[in-house]
């Protein structure tokens, strides 16, 4: 079924976006990590129309995307740090939480009553070029409906939303398929808030001192994000498995050797986290249409960008009753 709401990036696709976001509406856009559900960022209205589609609770946040760092220094305070952060990440997947400027722009529903906002420049082009042209900053979480898996692709977005998006820009599949790094830069930490693909050794080695780990009572999340279920199928999923059961499905990882009987998606086949991080949503997605009484993944090593995996990973298994 051809999909009307989804248009090819290009020139003319991003020039009616940016009609629609100066409307007050809601557009869909690529960026490197996921698809975003972008409103104006200055537009209290259209950032209501957000939490609304996704049925997202006012208390979480939004991150507000930009195409510059001199951009950001409207609404954010930038110290030397985060000034450095942004020189080395910026664009790319990287979200700094930061310090709002008073009298700044954006909508007070963005930051749900905090003194910070989470900025990022991202880096896909088709994202860079609507943020240019649109001349201001555009809000977006990941355009899913609020705990479910993040989009990777155009179609997933359409799944998501069906007929109520008016439009959703195509730019293929995304890069790095998980979101972005999260930190909050305090005056002399940087904490992180979410793992992703710039990892805590990216960011230590470019800031010569450690990154903190986020304390997180699981009451009130700093990053709200980080509550315990997200990310979640409707299909149960068992983690750490080598031996999948009869009636499970696996999503494996590396060189895995089962029995034929048993369906299968591989994250990646010579182990490659690049590659896992970049499929996994999308392998979830499908595996989650199959109907089977679980899905079992095979475990994936905890370091580097395998952290960020296992991090999504372990909310995607997460019991959704305690969300
Ligand atoms: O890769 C990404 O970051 C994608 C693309 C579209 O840019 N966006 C994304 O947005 O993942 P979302 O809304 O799904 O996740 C944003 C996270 C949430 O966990 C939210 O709680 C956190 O950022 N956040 C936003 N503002 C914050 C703040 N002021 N302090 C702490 N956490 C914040
Ligand atoms: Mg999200």
């Amino acid at each position: 079924m051809i999909n009307q709401q989804i248009y090819k990036a290009s020139e003319k696709t991003i020039k009616k976006a940016c009609g629609l976001l100066k409307s007050g509406e809601l557009v869909s856009f690529p960026t490197e990590t996921v698809y975003g559900l972008g409103a104006d960022a200055t537009n209290g209205l259209a950032i209501a129309k957000i939490f609304a589609a996704k049925n997202r609770p006012q208390f979480n946040p939004l991150i507000v995307h930009i195409s510059s760092q001199k951009e950001a220094q409207q609404y954010v305070k930038m110290n030397d740090l985060a000034k450095i952060l942004a020189d080395a990440f910026w664009p790319g997947p990287f979200t700094m939480v930061l310090p709002l400027l008073k009298n700044n722009p954006l909508s007070e529903l963005i930051t749900a009553g905090l003194d910070t906002v989470a900025v990022r420049v991202p880096k896909n082009t088709t994202a860079h070029n609507l943020l240019q042209q649109f001349g201001g900053p555009i809000a977006a979480p990941s355009a899913n409906i609020s705990g479910q898996i993040s989009p990777t692709t155009a179609q997933h977005v359409a799944s998501e939303f069906g007929h109520e998006l008016q439009m959703i820009i195509d730019g293929g599949p995304c890069e790095k398929g998980i979101e972005s790094t999260i930190i909050q830069v305090t005056k002399d930490q940087v904490i992180l808030l979410r793992p992703g693909n710039i990892t805590t050794q990216d960011i230590e080695k470019i800031i010569h001192r450690k990154v903190f780990m986020v304390k997180n009572d699981g009451h009130k999340p700093n990053s709200p994000g980080q509550l315990k279920s997200h990310y979640a199928p409707k299909t149960p999923i068992r983690l750490n498995i080598s031996e999948p059961k009869d009636d499970e499905c696996l999503l494996a990882f590396g060189d895995v050797q089962i029995s034929d009987d048993t369906y299968m998606l591989n994250l990646s086949e010579n182990g490659d986290l690049k590659d896992a991080a970049a499929n996994l949503f999308s392998m979830l997605r499908s595996l989650d249409k199959m109907n089977f009484s679980s899905i079992a993944v095979s475990p994936i090593p905890n370091i580097g960008l395998g952290i960020a995996i296992n991090d999504r990973l372990g909310r995607a298994a997460a019991p959704k009753d305690e969300n």
